[in-house]
Formats: structure tokens, C-alpha cells, sequence
């Protein structure tokens, strides 16, 4: 299990790890916890995991320390072997499957997956280019088009662009109408993300999610109900299986304009999600059938989170793909697939089955 990382869902990540490693099967999987620190050290993890969570105050974080491992593929069948550095270097074993439980940049954008791919090593989830797909909110965007999905009008922007022609950017993103939601294009969990009512208030949101990637994503305001699916791939030569779509609905008076990071993660109470959301049949069918075409255009594996916009008008309109979904038990992925007939374990020990096979 691979967790924590360099990108600013750090924290994300770490409690990921602590809700797979509290509900993971340990009569049939020997797991080996391996937290990256944000200095990128590689570091054995102990007991602090379990305690782990968002809401505590304190954000968790993986210490670096004495306690590095190194990874060796010592060519054969998938034999990639930990071991423990310290003047006496102790082997840990050989690994059969890594769980990449990253979120962000080096780790959910297929750099990670790349490093595993060198080593011949079977992992959980998206490939190296489904990975670095899913962490563009750019090229996703592209592809989604390509293959026949509504995405939402939006403007691309190069750090080129945004230095050289700054009028121009301003010009291109007053087209779309305000408000619009300024992001990086490649980050997670909201971070970096603001919605600008006007064009006084550009230049600031711009500079705050150039701090996150300096390649950004201006998308204009869509009105609808957000509306999530969770996807897993099929086994064998099945098709991708789809749960039931979820809603995330703001509370009102719970002073979040959107979906943030706060209302995500800390202010329990800002949002609720609720699975199956309230649509006519005709309509669960067509965004659980979006929801597989979207897997299948960015060529995902394992797991994914496909979360739309839900329009008064009835349509469909794809926001992102997430290849690694937020994985917490109480995270919408997993909570998709309880509702959906598939528990938390269980799910866990299929996505492992399914890279082992
Ligand atoms: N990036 C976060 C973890 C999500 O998609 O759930
Ligand atoms: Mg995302």
C-alpha cells in the first residue's frame, strides 16, 4: 500500500490508507504500508495510521524518518522486493500488487504507475496514460469530446499565455460569463479552485491556482445538480460495472459557495450525499451509461469516479474523471458501491483481484 505522496492531497491520502488498512482482509493479504513522505522519501509506516482522519484538528502527515525502504525489481515474475534501509538493510518481502492509494500529481497522474510499470509490477488501477488523463482537466476535457460527451464551455491556459497576453486570457474567460471557476489543471480535492463573480476578482484566482499547477482551466458556472458515479472495471472481458448515481448537495447555510475542501473533508455537516439520487429511471440509465463511455474514452482501469452536472433541463454534462477517487469508507466511491450492493471490503479485495489477474 502505497500512500501520502508529494501533491497537496497529501493528507487525503493518508486517510485513505487508514480506512483500507482498517478494513482490508489480513487472513488473506499481508500488507506492507508505505507512506510517502511530502520531501519524497519513501518511509515504512507503523501504527499511526490507524488514528488518522481530517477532522481532528491537525492534518495528517507522513514523518519522514530513519525508517526508508527501497524498492528492487530483481527481474522474474513480478518480484519486486521492499527492503527496509538501515545499516543492516532487512528484506521485507516481495510484493505481488501495489495499491496505489495517491491522490495529485506523482501518484495519481501516472508517474507513480510509470515507476511500476518499469519494475513489472501489477498495480491497482488506470495505466500510466489513463492516469495522467484523468489528472488533466484539460486534456480529459478533450478527450471526453472526442468521444461524444457534453462538457461544459471552458478556456485552457498556458503559463506562456497568462504571461505574455494576460488581456487577451481576460478577454477569452469574459466570453464564457461570469461567474466561472478557475482551477489548476492538474490538482484535486478543490485545491487551488475559486468561482470569480466578476472580472475584478480574475487576476487573484488566477495567481491562487497558478500556485497549485501553472497550467489552469477556466470553466464556465454550469447550474445543476451535481450528480457522481462510481465505476469498476469488469472482470475479464466484462463491461465496466456502474453503481447507482449519487448526489452531493450543498446545505444550506453551510456558507460554502461550492464543493470545496472545507465542505469536502473538514465541515462534516456542509454537505450531503445521498445515493441513489432522486432522477427519473430513463435518466439514472443514460448517466450510468455516460459514466462507462467516460471510462472506457480515457482507457481507465480498476476504479473510477465520474462525476457530471445534472441540468434542470435534463442534461448530462461531464465535469471530471477521478482515477483514484477518494477511498475513505465514508468517501462517495465506496459509498456508491455499498448502495449499490458492494461493501467496503469487499471492494477493496476486488480491485486487488483485479489487478492480480
Ligand atoms: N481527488 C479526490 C480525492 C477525489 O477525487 O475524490
Ligand atoms: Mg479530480
Amino acid at each position: 500500500m502505497l500512500f501520502g505522496g508529494r501533491s497537496s492531497e497529501h493528507a487525503v491520502s493518508c486517510v485513505t490508507a487508514a480506512g483500507v488498512l482498517g478494513a482490508i482482509d489480513r487472513t488473506k493479504y499481508d500488507v506492507v504500508p508505505i507512506g510517502i513522505a511530502k520531501n519524497g522519501q519513501w518511509v515504512l509506516a507503523g501504527n499511526e495510521i490507524s488514528g488518522w482522519s481530517l477532522t481532528g484538528g491537525e492534518l495528517p502527515e507522513v514523518a519522514p524518518g530513519d525508517r526508508t525502504v527501497s524498492l528492487a525489481h530483481l527481474g522474474g515474475d513480478h518480484q519486486l522486493v521492499v527492503t527496509k534501509s538501515s545499516s543492516v538493510p532487512e528484506e521485507l518481502g516481495a510484493v505481488d500488487v501495489v495499491f496505489p492509494l495517491l491522490h495529485g500529481p506523482w501518484g495519481e497522474d501516472g508517474t507513480v504507475q510509470g515507476l511500476l510499470e518499469l519494475s513489472d509490477t501489477r498495480y491497482v488501477g488506470a495505466g500510466v496514460l489513463a492516469s495522467a488523463l484523468g489528472m488533466d482537466k484539460h486534456f480529459m476535457k478533450v478527450v471526453f469530446e472526442a468521444a461524444g460527451l457534453t462538457v461544459g464551455p471552458y478556456v485552457a491556459v498556458t503559463d506562456r499565455e497568462w504571461t505574455v497576453s494576460p488581456d487577451r486570457v481576460r478577454e477569452r474567460v469574459a466570453a464564457l460569463g461570469f461567474p466561472v471557476f478557475v482551477k489548476p489543471a492538474r490538482a484535486g480535492s478543490s485545491m487551488g479552485i475559486s468561482k470569480v463573480d466578476s472580472l475584478d476578482g480574475l487576476d487573484a484566482a488566477i495567481e491562487g491556482a497558478r500556485e497549485h499547477d501553472l497550467k489552469l482551466v477556466i470553466e464556465a458556472g454550469i447550474v445543476g445538480r451535481e450528480i457522481e458515479i462510481a465505476v469498476l472495471e469488469g472482470r475479464g472481458s466484462d463491461a465496466p460495472r456502474v453503481s447507482l448515481p449519487g448526489e452531493i448537495a450543498m446545505v444550506d447555510g453551510a456558507h460554502h459557495e461550492f464543493y470545496d475542501f472545507e465542505a469536502k473533508y473538514v465541515q462534516g455537516d456542509a454537505v450531503n450525499l445521498s445515493c441513489p439520487a432522486d432522477m427519473p429511471a430513463v435518466d439514472i440509465a443514460r448517466v450510468r451509461e455516460l459514466a462507462a463511455l467516460a471510462f472506457e474514452a480515457v482507457g481507465a482501469e480498476g476504479l473510477s469516479r465520474v462525476d457530471f452536472f445534472y441540468t434542470a433541463g435534463g442534461d448530462l454534462i461531464i465535469n471530471e474523471i477521478n482515477t483514484m477517487p477518494g477511498f475513505t469508507p465514508s468517501s462517495m466511491y465506496p459509498q456508491m458501491w455499498a448502495a449499490s450492493g458492494m461493501g467496503y471490503p469487499e471492494l477493496i479485495d476486488e480491485l486487488l483481484q483485479l489487478a492480480l489477474h
